[in-house]
């Protein structure tokens, strides 16, 4: 076959109707099981940590419209990939959605953008997990040496900016032990907790998807418990005077970073985008979903409605009990209880972070795993990504090799410039979504859709310009890296993945077919 009729090729919905029914997960999640899990992978870091700096630097108290924005452009590619997982119920989420109306090169590039949103992801929080252990553990007056809480770079500029700034002795107040240990010369630090977190997740992930759902659910109510406790408790300690000016005037730095003003909303909406990253990991469960054409639309949406809510009055909040210029960017919401007098709920919310950020390992690692299965089946990875175990009924190879990539990631790598790149390659997936939705509709117009996204061309337009600004206003290093992972991909793909390719084999083998 001629390259280019390759790189074009379109798998037809019937052949992923076929795979779908060879699958050989557990099919045992129902509607409220894929909302909770939804909900498990969007609440962690997003609103527990970041809305902080977004606050002070991008939007100040305008900060709920920055959640409004974000809110919007999710909204769009929620209702897109909704009514995909109710057309190809399968696990391969926007991959598979670009191979069925944009081809097999587009496809392989989302699959491969998608380790930057799964896995990726996965590792920034694993680092923030254990950031919050840490509090965590300082509260109850235990210390760690500061060699095994972060990666050798991140250890090594915490003691230099101590030492530049004189504050050596608080940072002693934090960790039981500052020296670095001599490793080859070098010194060595591991993030520890970050590490030894991502062992627990694979092991849960590898023992079965209902063992993983249970724990899922535990950590699911404690964190929204704790979500919900912040808005009623904090909602008494609301200075409105706080508020004004709502959006303060714009300011530009000296590297041309916009803030405040409508440009730092936009800005803002782009940092805390982060926060709803996960509301289409539901997608990838669709292989063990019980009815994934009608529950896996339902707990998109639902769990993303029920977020957007509790993450717009969580802002409210924080930006009225705070003034934004005051605003603690390593721990906002607990700051913000503490410099209220309220200490102990510093203490409730480190343990719902803790959880919180579980959850959202746990469900994004699982989404990873799905992904590579899904293109290990069409011959895109090696088949080792796709076997499952016997007993366990999860593709336990692959979440092995995922969980220890991640573990190892996040504890030897200083994460901040890879965590930015999370933002851009979900957004990328979130616009190839919207415009591959509308396609389909022309594609495949007969096509039963348990789901029909309202206002098509209005929704999917709203979701291209909503998710294609906010990559715009990201720094422009950003779309550097961003190139940069897609051109390894993309040698990749002709290294190996264009070679074993089993749709190109089947239209080899059938010159006659139609797709
Ligand atoms: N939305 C997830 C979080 O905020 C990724 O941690």
């Amino acid at each position: 076959m001629e390259t280019k009729n390759q790189l074009m090729l379109r798998k037809p919905v019937s052949m992923f109707e076929e795979d779908m029914k060879k699958s050989g997960l557990h099919r045992v999640l129902g509607k409220w099981g894929l909302t909770s899990m939804g909900i498990g992978a969007i609440i962690g870091a997003g609103i527990f940590v970041l809305t902080g700096l977004a606050a002070k630097n991008y939007a100040g108290p305008a900060l709920a419209l920055s959640f409004i924005f974000a809110g919007f452009g999710c909204a769009f590619a929620a209702l897109c990939y909704a009514e995909f997982a109710s057309i190809l119920p399968v696990e391969g989420s926007a991959y598979a959605y670009s191979y069925a109306t944009m081809g097999e090169l587009f496809a392989w590039i989302i699959g491969w953008d998608l380790i930057l949103e799964y896995a990726m992801a996965s590792a920034s929080v694993a680092v923030g997990w254990s950031a919050y252990l840490g509090k965590l553990l300082s509260l109850f007056g235990i210390k760690l040496p500061l060699w095994l809480m972060h990666d050798s770079r991140t250890a090594a500029g915490i003691v230099k900016e101590a030492t530049e700034k004189g504050t050596l002795d608080s940072l002693s107040n934090h960790y039981s032990s500052l020296d670095l240990p001599n490793f080859l010369g070098s010194a060595f630090a591991v993030n520890l907790p970050a590490f030894l977190i991502m062992l627990v997740v694979t092991a849960i992930l590898c023992k079965g998807i209902k063992e993983s759902a249970s724990v899922n659910n535990i950590m699911v109510v404690l964190k929204v418990a704790v979500v919900i406790f912040v808005i009623v408790v904090g909602a008494f300690y609301i200075n409105p005077e706080n508020w004004f000016p709502f959006i303060p005037e714009r300011v530009i730095d000296k590297d041309g970073v916009g803030h405040f003003g409508l440009v730092g909303v936009i800005s803002g909406a782009s940092y805390v985008f982060f926060a709803y990253i996960g509301f289409d990991s539901v997608s990838t469960q669709a292989g063990e979903a019980k009815d994934p054409q009608k529950d896996v639309p339902f707990a998109i949406i639902a769990s993303l409605i029920f977020c957007t809510i509790l993450y717009i009055l969580v802002s409210l909040v924080l930006t009225g009990m705070v003034r934004y210029s005051d605003i603690d960017i390593s721990a906002p919401i607990a700051s913000a209880f503490t410099s209220k007098g309220l200490n102990f709920a510093a203490l409730i919310i480190s343990i719902a972070a803790v959880a919180g950020l579980t959850s959202v390992l746990l469900v994004m690692v699982l989404g990873q795993t799905r992904v590579f299965y899904a293109m290990a089946k069409d011959g895109l990875l090696p088949p080792m990504f796709s076997s499952i175990h016997e007993k366990f009924k999860t593709p336990v190879k692959t979440t092995v090799l995922t969980g220890t990539i991640v573990a190892l990631v996040s504890a030897f790598t200083p994460i901040d410039d890879i965590a930015k790149l999370v933002n851009i390659g979900t957004l990328l997936a979130f616009v190839m979504v919207c415009a591959s939705v509308w396609i389909m509709r022309y594609k495949e117009p007969d096509k039963v859709r348990h789901f029909k996204t309202p206002a098509i061309a209005f929704v999917a337009t709203g979701g291209i310009v909503c998710n294609l600004g906010m990559m715009l206003s990201l720094e422009w290093v950003n779309w550097a890296r961003l190139f940069i992972w897609l051109g390894i991909g993309v040698v990749v793909y002709f290294l190996y993945s264009k070679k074993h390719s089993k749709l190109a084999q089947y239209v080899k083998d059938n010159p006659d077919m139609k797709y």
